[in-house]
Formats: C-alpha cells, structure tokens, sequence
C-alpha cells in the first residue's frame, strides 16, 4: 500500500513530512500514490481494524459502513480557530487565539500523538489537476479512514505530485490525537472527544486539525481549506471562494445557463444541485454540491469550479422520491457513516423508504426496530460518493476554466417571514441580502438544532477572515466589472410553514418552478412585481402546471408581510452591528433603505 520511500523531490514538501513526521512520531510514513488498489488495501485494514463493515457486494459493490464515536458526529465551531496575528483581523465570525500560543498548545499535543500508527502523506487537488483556479494541498493523517475519504472527496495521489513539481502546497496536518502504547488495541474509531482543535494559520496558510475524525474537521481539503484558507486567498487575490452548489440548467430553447447557490449546511444544497425538474423540457445537471471557487474571466464574467471530485453528503431524508440522482450516484463505490445497518448487509437512514425496516444495526451498533423510538442514523449521518457516478453530472464539471455564472442564490430554513423567493434590486442590495441570510440550525454542526441565527452567504462557519472585510470583499468584486455582467441576485426559502407546522412548499425536484423564474429574470422576460424586500413573481409568474398546490398556500409562500419585516429590523441591526466598523457602508445604507421602505408601505 502506498510508499514508504518518498514520491516527490519538492524539498519544501519533504522538509515539512519530515519535521512533522519527528514531531508526531508515527511508526512508519506512507505515501499515498492514489490508485484503486491503495484504496481497496487500505479499505481491508479499516474492515480488519474494525472501522469499516463491508456491505454485501450484491446490494451496495466496493462499499463500506463505519460507525463514529459517538463523541465525534460533526464539525465542531466552538473548537475551530483562526489564528491571525491580530484578533480583530479574525473577526466576531471566527474563534481566535494568538498563532504563537496556539501553535506551542498544538504541539504539546501532536508530539507523539501518531505513536504507534501510521502517518499517511496524502497528496490532493482541489480542483481539476492543472487548472488556473485549482490549488494542492498535501494532508498528513494518522486515519485510513480519512485517507480513504479524500481518494472520493478529491484527485489525490502520485498525479497530484507529478503537477505540483517544486511548486507551493497548503499543508494540512491532522491526527485523531489517540497514540497506541505497545501492544494496546485500537478502537474502531479513534479520536480525542475531549481535546478537539480545528485551526487555520491563514498567514502561513496552513492548517492544523486534531482529536477528530469527522468530516469537516478531518477531511481538510473540504471546509478548513477550500473555505476557510481559501477564502482568505480570494480577498487577497480578488477572487470568491463560498458556499455554494454549482448547476447547469437547460430551458427548452436550448439556451444553458449556471447558476450557484448558497444555503447553510443540511439546508438543501445537494439536493437543489441534482434535481430532477419537474417542469416538461427542462433539464438540470450538476457542476458542484458544497464549495464553488470563482474567478473573472477574459470576458468580465465570473467562472466557478467546484473544487471537490465527490460528495460527503446528508444521508437522512435522501430516498429515490426526494433525490433520485443521488441516491444512485452512492450505488457502489461509496463510503457511509453513523447510517443504520440492513440485516442484509446494505445501509439504511430514516425516510430513505416509506416503511422502515423491521430491524436494524443503529449508528450507535445497537440493535434497533421502529418501536426504538430513536433514529436509526445520526442526523449527520453521511455518505461519501464520487462525483463521476452522478448520472446527471454536468459535462462541463472538469472544465479548467470553469462554467459562467449567470445568478447567485442565498438562502435558509426559515418557518416564517421569509417569502419562497425575491430578487435584489442590485448587486449591492443583493449582497444586503447574503450578509443578512438566516437559518434555523441543523445537526451539521453540534449544538441546539432549530435555534434561528444569522449566516450570511451561509459563510459563518467557514469565512477565515473578518466577516465585515467579507461583505466589503463582495462589494468591491461587484466594482471589478460592467454591472450586466454581474450575476443577479435572489433569496429563496424552500422551508415556510403554514399553521399546521407543515411545508408549504412541495421542495425537492418542484424547486425547478422556481429556477425557471429565476432564468427567466436572467433573461429579461420573467414577471416580476416590487415589495419593501425586493422584487417577487407576480401572481401568475410561477410556472405551477400540474403542481397541485392551493391558492392560499402561494399567497402565504410569496407572502412580504411589511409588520412582520418590521420586526425583523432590530434582529438584522443587531446582526450587522457585530462587524462593528468593518461593516462597509453600503451595507448600512441598504438597512437605512429597508427600513423606509417598509415605513412607506
Ligand atoms: P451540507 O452538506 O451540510 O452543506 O448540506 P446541504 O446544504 O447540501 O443539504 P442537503 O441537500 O443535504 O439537505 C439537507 C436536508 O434537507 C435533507 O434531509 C434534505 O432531505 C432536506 N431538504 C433538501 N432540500 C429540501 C427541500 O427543497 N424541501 C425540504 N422540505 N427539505 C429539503
Ligand atoms: C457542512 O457541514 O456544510 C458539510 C459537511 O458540508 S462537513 O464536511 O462536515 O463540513
Ligand atoms: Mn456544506
């Protein structure tokens, strides 16, 4: 498996393992050349080690189950850091300590901390190998189980090292922060519940993560680098590195256009990214469902990549009604964590059939019936599958210059208030918007789910800078071309509820009614009508052919209610007033302007 011997005469590259290796003190390092038998070798380990059940080759091909600690189910805000040289450049957004400190903390705690395993010198692209928007990255990991991830979630191996020649790479180190002593066993899934650190050294670019093995905090290519670091790279070199799903979506005249979108985490990116729409003639493929990266082109126009080669995706409330296109993408090859476990050998997760199964394995390792009265999987439960599988992946998808952007959508879970969809009045309004965007939280992270907190651009979690230079970042992009070059902005809420606590809007593959109008305002024909918050369809501007929804349904959908939006007033002051000074003047004008607004109606 992989090589002992080094795969690279980068001296930077060799100097850094080198030092990090003495440091953390592994038995042995090995070098990730990326090929399928590296994989399928080190996924034998993890299925001796305890980590990994292998599912039943007729069910789910090349596939593997593994059930976390139960201390170690998502990424973990309150324990990740951004350690600027100054405190105010991290900004109220992020968790700050002094690089210094944290880096002498750190290394009390990474010295020794791979003893006993080994440490694997993963080599990765985010984004297509070669391309002017992509960046490497080398992650050290003391887990096959994250080696293992990155070979879906990313291009890794030997290729990556080949393109990066003597060239700069992010360094990415991690350990689960669990040494073995001599002779002890290891558990199925190590980790340092207790001692989780997640941080960012935006100034060396580089990135330290350890005690977990989850997702985000572990897989560091994803949020840590391509948000996080990046985004930080981006401001500096006028670029955007966000949130967002990438999508191609062709109208029956033929004519494709891509647009973004950026929800916060388990508000519907993957889904909104692969949907089948609903609407005859309309066809929708998928460039990207998590992280879009985004330059200016020649032309004045801004084209996104999207960084990542796989998915590492919500399982629960995924089934063949909601989500079709997924779920055969992870029809084989695919890695699944904290699911439930089939008597036969495949994987289950609440609502992916309309009956649950009579029993279970839960992602505790219990055994489990629908009279448990738990949920089988974890809320965060994921599944990790390769991008490639997608049947409805976009052609375009590894295209090095990326695909041009014609909209941006922000957006969240909100019960009330929000209407299904409003457009910005101008790229600087629409930038209002973003920074204002909220949510209900979700279980993607730990903490109180259903609490409502602000989110702008989705982004507060993953913005590696002072979210006040964030929004005068956008701004400034905004000057950097002719205005109808600029993609539109719009705000959409998928999650209003009517008074029964249920949905009003069906979701899922019907959200294509609303994508149809948002091309359609794109391209100068769509209906649209002015309220204090924006621009909305007007009563017959949404294609609802054959969608069996009731007329007072819609009007509560599209509903601006100026008393209610009045309310919100004090919450969003609130909100903006944590940027303090960095909070660009533009943004302050748009709230002064909403709030007359909404007086005058
Ligand atoms: P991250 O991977 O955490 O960034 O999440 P995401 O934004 O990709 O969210 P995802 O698409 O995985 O959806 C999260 C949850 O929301 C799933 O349980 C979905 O079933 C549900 N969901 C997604 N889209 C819709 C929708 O249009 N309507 C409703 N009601 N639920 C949705
Ligand atoms: C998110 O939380 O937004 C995710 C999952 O996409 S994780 O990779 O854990 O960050
Ligand atoms: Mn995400």
């Amino acid at each position: 498996m992989g090589s002992t011997t080094p795969l690279t005469n980068n001296k930077k590259l060799l100097a850094w393992v080198d030092e990090m290796a003495k440091m953390c003190q592994p038995d042995q390092v090995i070098w990730c050349d990326g090929s399928k038998e590296e994989y399928d070798e080190m996924a034998d380990l993890l299925v001796k080690s305890g980590t990994y059940v292998k599912l039943n080759e007729d069910k789910r091909p090349n596939s593997y189950w593994a059930i976390s600690d139960p201390a170690d189910v998502a990424r973990v805000e309150d324990r990740t850091f951004v350690c600027t040289k100054k405190e105010e450049d991290a900004g109220p957004n992020n968790n700050w300590c002094d690089p210094e400190k944290m880096r002498a903390e750190m290394t009390v705690l990474y010295t020794g901390s791979m003893k006993g395993r080994a440490m694997y010198v993963v080599p990765f692209s985010m984004g297509p190998l070669g391309s002017k928007i992509a960046h490497i990255g080398i992650e050290l990991t003391d887990s096959p189980y994250v080696a293992n991830n990155l070979k879906i979630m990313t291009r890794m191996g030997k290729p990556v090292l080949d393109v990066l020649g003597d060239g700069v790479f992010i360094p990415c180190l991690h350990s689960v922060g669990s040494p073995l002593e001599e002779g002890q066993q290891d558990v199925p899934w190590p980790c340092n519940a207790d001692n989780k650190y997640i941080t960012h050294f935006p100034a060396e670019r580089t990135i330290w993560s350890y005690g977990s093995g989850y997702g985000g905090n572990a897989l560091l290519g994803k949020k840590c680098f391509a948000l996080r670091i990046a985004s930080s790279m981006a401001r500096e070199e006028g670029w955007l590195a966000e949130h967002m799903l990438i999508l191609g979506i062709t109208p029956p005249n033929g004519e494709k256009k891509y647009i973004t979108a950026a929800f916060p985490s388990a508000c519907g990116k993957t889904n909104l990214a692969m949907l089948n729409a609903t609407i005859p003639g309309w066809k929708v493929e998928c460039v990207g469902d998590d992280i879009a990266w985004m330059k200016f082109g020649e032309d004045g126009r801004l084209y996104a990549i999207n960084p990542e080669a796989g998915y590492f995706g919500v399982a629960p409330g995924t089934s063949m009604k909601t989500n079709p296109n997924c779920m055969i993408t992870m029809k084989e090859n695919s890695i699944f964590t904290n699911v439930a476990y089939t008597e036969d050998g495949d994987v289950w997760w609440e609502e992916m059939t309309d009956e649950p199964p009579a029993r279970l394995t839960d992602w505790k390792g219990n055994e489990w019936t629908p009279e448990t009265g738990t949920p089988a999987a974890h809320p965060n439960a994921r599944f990790t599958a390769h991008a490639c599988q997608n049947p409805v992946i976009d052609p375009a998808w590894e295209d090095p210059k990326g695909v041009p952007i014609s909209a941006f959508l922000f957006g969240g879970r909100r019960a009330s208030v929000v209407p299904l969809i409003h457009e910005s009045f101008s790229w600087q309004h629409g930038t209002f918007l973003g920074s204002i965007a909220s949510s209900e939280k979700t279980a993607a992270a730990a903490g109180k789910v259903g609490e409502l907190r602000y989110d702008p651009f989705a982004m507060l979690p993953f913005c590696g800078y002072h979210m006040g230079d964030y929004f005068k970042h956008w701004l400034e992009i905004g000057k950097k071309t002719d205005p109808d070059k600029l993609p539109k902005i719009f705000y959409v809420n998928w999650f209003r509820k009517g008074e029964d606590g249920k949905f009003l809007w069906p979701g899922y593959g019907e959200n294509s009614r609303v994508l149809k109008w948002v091309i359609e305002r794109v391209c100068g024909d769509g209906k649209a009508e002015e309220t204090p918050i924006g621009l909305i369809p007007t009563n017959d501007a949404l294609d609802l052919d054959g969608l069996d929804i009731s007329e007072s349904d819609l009007k509560e959908l599209l509903k601006v209610d100026p008393e209610e939006w009045k309310k919100q007033i004090p919450l969003i002051r609130e909100h903006l007033a944590k940027f303090g000074d960095r909070l660009p003047e533009g943004l302050k004008d748009e709230i002064d302007a909403l709030e007359k607004r909404l007086e005058a109606s």
